[in-house]
């Protein structure tokens, strides 16, 4: 095509270096530079120049993605928007997880539905490989609809759960009272859509209906300021991180924390394994004597 304005080359060389430099902000942490999908022959995907990732679940195969980074402590944010409509019997897992043998892990899970019932936000914590320290929870929103921010922040005083800022979970450290806490393995985030029908809904009653397939979750807006782990070294210690940057590693549940903790339990929460005394005759776990975990 003849264009009656031809501008100097060195204004298209201008405005290419512009768009370059302003692209690379506003995609900075991008799916592509920060994930790997791991599994599900192509039913995992990164689009629009790696600013959303989606996991999809049919008859034959789930997916999954996990960072290419291990961390060891952070405040990890994701917008996830799950499978919609009829979801019964799929699982979309986001955890966090190390990859020794007795192995600390920390989870959300989300459990699906039939349409218009609530989906299950299925939390638990592992040290060493032990978890059984579920809790569970409804939203007060439909996560299909949109996307919401889920955040998992763990620094060595405890680990917080919350969603859209709202904290729904503590888990602090009682170490003093023996109970281990991840602080000692670096963790890689990962996440997978799968079929959980033998137990997902309503404990397994409601199945997957295939004739739904493909089911789709999608994920975007990853933000991770957290201690990344390489080569055996913390990018916390370096003398470079100023302690502005890292006020998440220090940071407790002050006292509007504990209060939206508080009315999360009270009107969401549908299990909590501290107040399972039928499930553990021998006695409820230690932590569970400290006032938030209950
Ligand atoms: C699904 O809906 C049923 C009926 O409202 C509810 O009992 C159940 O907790 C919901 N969630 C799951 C994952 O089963
Ligand atoms: C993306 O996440 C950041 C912080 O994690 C938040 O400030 C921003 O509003 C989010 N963007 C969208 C589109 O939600």
């Amino acid at each position: 095509m003849a264009s009656s304005y031809s501008p100097p080359n060195d204004r298209i060389l201008w405005v290419a270096l512009l768009l370059a430099t302003s692209l690379m902000s506003a995609y900075a942490g991008n799916f592509y530079d920060e994930f790997d999908i791991t599994w599900g022959d192509g039913r995992g995907k990164v689009l629009n120049n790696g600013e959303l990732l989606t996991l999809s679940l049919d008859q034959y195969s789930g997916s999954g993605f996990q960072s290419k980074n291990e961390y060891l402590f952070g405040k990890i944010d994701m917008q996830l928007k799950l499978v919609p409509g009829n979801s019964a019997g799929t699982v979309t897992a986001y955890y966090l997880r190390s990859q020794e043998s007795a192995w600390d892990e920390i989870d959300f899970e989300f459990l699906g539905n039939l349409s218009g019932d609530p989906y299950i936000l299925h939390t638990n914590v592992f040290t060493q490989g032990k978890g059984n320290r579920e809790q569970q929870f409804y939203l007060w929103f439909d996560p299909t609809a949109d996307f919401h921010t889920y955040s998992i922040l763990w620094n060595p005083r405890h680990i917080l759960f919350s969603v859209d800022t709202t904290p729904i979970r503590e888990f602090k450290n009682s170490e003093s009272i023996g109970v281990p806490f991840p602080k000692n393995q670096p963790l890689r985030i990962h996440s997978s859509l799968w079929n959980a029908d033998d137990w997902a809904t309503r404990g397994g009653l409601v199945k997957t209906d295939w004739s739904q397939a493909p089911f789709t979750a999608s994920y975007r807006n990853f933000s991770a300021n957290a201690c990344v782990w390489s080569s055996g070294k913390s990018s916390c210690s370096s003398n470079s991180t100023s302690t502005a940057d890292n006020g998440w590693l220090t940071q407790e549940l002050d006292s509007t924390g504990h209060e939206r903790i508080k009315w999360v339990q009270q009107n969401y929460m549908i299990y909590n394994y501290c107040t399972d005394s039928k499930r553990f005759p021998q006695g409820l776990p230690p932590e569970c004597s400290s006032s938030t975990s209950s």
